[in-house]
């Protein structure tokens, strides 16, 4: 058995890339780093990796987090500028004991020791993006739109189970603002004896809980998909009942039999699956629990 789930339509290519590996025997580290890779280089996908949405000096600063559902390993990078793939400097950093978390101006001197590339990762269309919103900021908008975090699940023929993550996080956000995506607990967890799960959506809000771990402990029990659903609630609801609103969560998750779900507070949270039992999927979940499938 194998499988391998994402967040947002973006995915989509890169997943069947990883599903390919995973269906030719890849291990699954190989396969969820590359579906993220795909991702991070496509410069089309405003929210992650190249062409990402810059902060408020418009400079682009990537988190991103890998994790081994076996060892319960983690490498994670959080405000990274200047590199194509944040998501493999992450799975690096996953091994050793210590200094698998590293922020800034570390991360970035360690990816350079480390033989990674810098590169100008800020494109012209994200400039002209982040002046006009500049602008919107001014008549008063919200400064803080769009948070769309590609996150992957996976399981390999050989039932080992990881995730990763990668993000720009919030356009507009202050330097070196980090949100739920390079948190272990919060924003993705994996234990291959369970299952692995994900979130995307506003961190502030996702970090009031630990809803990724929430959710593989959920899965000792239940349906991944009955998983999803009760933690979106219970986390949604507990941010009504103590500050009055919920930003938006959504998450996926996988099992180590290769099942899957996803739930979301948002009207519609599209994600993409390809399992042995089913093959490609592009699916859409919405806030009522409704599971619609796309054409892909
Ligand atoms: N969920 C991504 C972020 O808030 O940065």
């Amino acid at each position: 058995m194998w499988g391998i789930i994402g967040t947002w339509e973006m995915v989509l290519e890169g997943l069947r890339e990883g599903g390919q590996k995973l269906e030719e025997s890849s291990h699954v580290f190989d396969a969820i780093e590359s579906t993220v890779k795909t991702v991070e280089a496509n410069e089309l996908f405003t929210s992650v990796g190249l062409g990402g949405l810059p902060n408020e000096a418009c400079e682009l600063e990537l988190d991103a987090a890998f994790m081994d559902g076996k060892t319960l390993s983690i490498g994670a990078v959080a405000s990274i500028k200047g590199f194509l793939h944040p998501v493999s400097i992450a799975r690096s950093l996953m091994d050793g004991p210590f200094n698998n978390f590293l922020v800034g101006e570390g991360a970035e001197k360690y990816a350079l020791a480390q033989g990674f590339e810098q590169q100008e990762m800020v494109t012209e269309t994200a400039k002209e993006k982040w002046l006009l919103h500049k602008e919107e900021v001014k008549k008063g908008l919200s400064p803080y739109l769009g948070h769309d975090t590609v996150c992957v699940v996976g399981l390999d023929k050989q039932h080992n189970m990881a995730t990763c993550t990668s993000t720009s996080g919030l356009f507009y956000k202050k330097a070196g603002r980090v949100g739920d995506t390079p948190i272990s607990g919060s924003g993705y967890y994996v234990d291959e004896r369970i299952g692995g799960a994900a979130a995307t959506g506003l961190g502030e809000d996702i970090m009031k809980g630990c809803v990724s771990f929430n959710i593989v402990q959920k899965m000792k029990d239940m349906s991944p998909q009955a998983a999803c659903t009760e933690a979106v609630k219970e986390l949604t609801e507990l941010l009504i009942d103590r500050r009055t609103k919920a930003g938006d969560i959504s998450v996926i998750a996988m099992n180590s039999d290769g099942d899957y779900g996803a739930a979301t507070n948002i009207d519609v949270f599209p994600f993409a699956v390809m399992t042995e039992k089913v093959g490609l999927k592009l699916l859409t979940v919405n806030d009522k629990g409704e599971i619609k499938e796309c054409l892909c």
